[in-house]
């Protein structure tokens, strides 16, 4: 939790605000299907057809959000921004809020990441 308000508090210091807006996870889940991501990250987002692309399903919708938003940054913020030619095609169409509500869609959907404590 504590976790969380730190990185809730750090993406907002640097324009990735997000985690308290309220988002769809109806309307990232006809963006999700449209794009087709699960032609590569698998059924469900969860059964990727090759190793290099990762499992999604039931990742934090932050982390999620994040992701996206630093693939669409790409080289031009080296601080945060991931370069990777997939990825980055991907996601430029995307506004914010979209982000936000793939993130919360694929957030929702059951994955079988898991949590050591
Ligand atoms: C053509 C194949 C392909 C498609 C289509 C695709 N992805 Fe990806 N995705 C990848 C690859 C490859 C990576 C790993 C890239 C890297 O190494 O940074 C990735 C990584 C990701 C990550 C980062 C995961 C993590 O754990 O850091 C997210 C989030 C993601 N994809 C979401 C999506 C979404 C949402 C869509 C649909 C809009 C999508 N992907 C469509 C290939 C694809």
């Amino acid at each position: 939790m504590k976790f969380a308000l730190v990185t809730a508090v750090l993406f907002s210091s640097i324009g990735l605000v997000g985690v308290a807006n309220a988002a769809s996870v109806d309307k990232g889940m006809a963006l999700v299907e449209k794009a087709n991501c699960a032609s590569c990250h698998g059924a469900g987002l969860n059964a990727p057809i090759m190793p290099v692309y990762p499992k999604l399903a039931g990742q934090y919708p932050d982390y999620l959000y994040y992701a996206l938003k630093a693939y669409k940054v790409g080289n031009s913020n080296a601080q945060y921004g991931r370069n990777n030619a997939i990825m980055g095609s991907q996601v430029q169409a995307f506004s914010d809020a979209d982000m936000q509500d793939i993130a919360a869609y694929i957030s929702s959907l059951p994955g079988n990441f898991v949590i050591k404590k």
